[in-house]
C-alpha cells in the first residue's frame, strides 16, 4: 500500500446544492481509498477547493481563497492543492497559469479519477531528486466532459444526520443566454431510476428522514421510461422517508401530474422553487427562458390551487442586457402579484462564452444602475416576505431540527414549507421532528417554542 494512503483531505465547497453534493462525493471517493476527512486546511495533506462559476463575484471569492491557501503550501510544500468544479472547468489551464501553486484543476466530470490523479502528483513529487528546491509533482488538468459519467457505484460521504442530497441529474439541456452551467457541466444526463431508489432506501436505512432530489432542471428528469413525477412518487413512498424536496425545477416542466403527486403524497413538502428571472416577456425571450409571464402565472395558480399552503420561492436577475426601467418595474409588479415566500436576487453577471455576451455593447447596464435595481428589488421582496411571515406567527408547525443555533441554548430547524425556525431546546433533539409554535419573525426567519 502506498504511504500516500491514509492522508488527510480537506474539501471546501462554494456554490449551489449540487456542488455541496459533489463535495460529499469527492470526500466519499477519497475515504473509500483510505483518506481521512479533515475539517481544517491547516492540517490537511490535500486541499480541495470546490468552486462555482455562476457569477464573477463567486469566482473572485474563490481566487482570493486559493491565494490564501498558497500560504499553507509555502510552509508545507508537500501539500497538494486542487481546484475542482465549475470554475475549474471554465478556467482550465489558465487557472494553473494564474495560480501556479495549484497542482490540480478538475472539472465536474473528473471526480472518479481524483485518487489516481492525486497519486500521480504525489509520486511525481517523491521521485524528484531530494536536493531539488521545487520538489513537486506534475500540474494536472482533468477537464473532459463525459456524457456517460453519472458517478454510479460511488458512495457520497453524508455528514448530516438529518437530511441527504441526492443528485438525480447532471448538466443542463437549456441554453439560457446568461448561464454558464451548460458549458461547464455539459448536457443533461439522468441517473437510472432504480439506482436512485436504491440510494434513497439506503439513506432511510441509515436513519436520515429528509431527502432533496437535485438537478439543474430536476423536473425534466427522464430515464428508462420513468419521468420525474413517477420517480418523485416512488421516492416519497420509501419506508422511513418523512420529507421529500427537490430543486431546481424549470417552470416549463411543472406539469399538472407533478403538482398532483406533490398534493397527494404526504411526505412531499409544500414547497416549490420556481425560478422566474424576469417579469417581462421581452426580457424572458432574450434570456431564452422559453416561457412567458402568463404561462408562468398559470403554473403558479395551478400549483396554489392543487397544493394548499404552498410556499413558493424564486430566482430573479436584474439588469440583464437591454432591460429597460419599465421592464424592471414589470418584475417588481410580478413580485407584488405572486408574493413569493422567498427570492434569491442577483445582478446580471457577464460570463464569457455565453450567448448574452453577444448583445450590443450599448445594452449593458453599469454596475451602479444594476445595484440600484437590485436594492429596490430586495426592498420589495423583503417587505412582501415580512408581511407573509408575520401572518404565520402564531401557527404551530412541524419542525425537523437540523443543527445547533448561534446561541448555545438554541437549535435551528425547518418547517415543511422550508422556513427556518430558531428555538430553545437541547441539541440532543437534532434529527427529530417537533411541533413548534412560531412566536415571532425577523422577516426572513422565525423564533419559536416547543409546543409538544
Ligand atoms: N437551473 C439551475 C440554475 C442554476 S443558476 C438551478 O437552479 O439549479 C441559479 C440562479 O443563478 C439562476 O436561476 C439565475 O437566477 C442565477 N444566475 C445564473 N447565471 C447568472 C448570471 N450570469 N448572472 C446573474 N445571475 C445568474
Ligand atoms: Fe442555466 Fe437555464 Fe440550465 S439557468 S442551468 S441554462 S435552465
Amino acid at each position: 500500500m502506498d504511504e500516500f494512503v491514509a492522508k488527510k483531505v480537506y474539501v471546501e465547497t462554494y456554490g449551489c446544492q449540487m456542488n455541496i453534493s459533489d463535495g460529499e462525493l469527492m470526500e466519499g471517493i477519497l475515504v473509500e481509498k483510505g483518506y481521512e476527512v479533515s475539517t481544517s486546511a491547516e492540517v490537511a495533506d490535500v486541499i480541495i477547493v470546490n468552486t462555482c462559476a455562476i457569477r464573477e463575484h463567486a469566482e473572485e471569492r474563490v481566487l482570493g481563497r486559493v491565494g490564501q491557501l498558497y500560504g499553507i503550501k509555502k510552509e508545507r510544500p508537500e501539500v497538494i492543492i486542487g481546484v475542482t468544479g465549475c470554475m475549474a472547468q471554465r478556467l482550465g489551464d489558465n487557472l494553473l497559469q494564474r495560480a501556479p501553486y495549484v497542482d490540480l484543476v478538475m472539472g465536474p466530470d473528473g471526480y472518479r479519477s481524483l485518487p489516481e490523479q492525486l497519486e500521480r502528483i504525489h509520486i511525481g513529487a517523491k521521485s524528484m531528486p531530494s536536493r531539488s528546491s521545487k520538489k513537486r509533482g506534475p500540474q494536472l488538468a482533468v477537464l473532459d466532459l463525459d456524457v456517460g459519467e453519472n458517478y454510479e457505484g460511488l458512495v457520497q460521504r453524508r455528514t448530516s444526520p438529518v437530511s441527504a442530497w441526492v443528485p438525480i441529474q447532471r448538466g443542463c439541456d437549456h441554453k439560457c443566454t446568461f448561464c454558464i452551467v451548460p458549458y461547464v457541466r455539459g448536457p443533461e444526463k439522468n441517473r437510472k431510476s432504480s439506482d436512485i431508489l436504491n440510494e434513497v432506501r439506503e439513506i432511510a436505512e441509515a436513519g436520515r428522514t429528509e431527502v432533496t432530489l437535485l438537478g439543474q432542471t430536476v423536473n425534466s428528469y427522464e430515464s428508462d421510461g420513468v419521468v420525474f413525477h413517477e420517480l418523485l412518487r416512488s421516492v416519497a413512498r420509501i419506508d422511513g422517508i418523512r420529507r421529500v424536496r427537490f430543486t431546481s425545477p424549470h417552470p416549463n416542466d411543472v406539469t399538472p401530474e407533478l403538482l398532483r403527486v406533490m398534493a397527494e403524497e404526504p411526505t412531499i413538502c409544500e414547497q416549490l422553487h420556481l425560478p422566474l428571472q424576469s417579469g417581462n416577456d421581452k426580457v424572458l425571450r432574450r434570456m431564452l427562458r422559453r416561457y412567458t409571464v402568463d404561462t408562468f402565472l398559470e403554473k403558479v395558480t395551478l400549483a396554489r390551487d392543487l397544493i394548499p399552503d404552498l410556499s413558493l420561492s424564486t430566482d430573479i436577475i436584474v439588469a440583464f442586457p437591454g432591460e429597460s426601467e419599465d421592464q424592471f418595474e414589470d418584475t417588481l409588479d410580478l413580485l407584488r402579484q405572486v408574493r413569493f415566500d422567498d427570492a434569491y436576487t442577483y445582478k446580471y453577471s457577464l460570463r464569457d462564452g455565453t450567448p448574452a455576451t453577444r448583445f450590443p455593447e450599448s445594452d449593458f447596464l453599469s454596475n451602479e444602475e444594476a445595484q440600484i435595481r437590485l436594492t429596490k428589488l430586495i426592498e420589495v421582496h423583503r417587505s412582501i416576505q415580512n408581511d407573509i411571515n408575520k401572518g404565520e406567527v402564531g401557527r404551530i408547525e412541524e419542525v425537523l431540527v437540523e443543527k445547533k443555533g448561534r446561541e448555545t441554548s438554541q437549535v435551528l430547524g425547518r418547517t415543511r414549507r422550508n422556513k427556518v425556525v430558531a428555538f430553545n431546546a437541547s441539541s440532543e433533539i437534532i434529527g427529530t421532528y417537533h411541533q413548534v409554535l412560531l412566536t415571532g419573525t425577523t422577516g426572513a426567519t422565525f423564533m419559536g417554542e416547543l409546543a409538544n
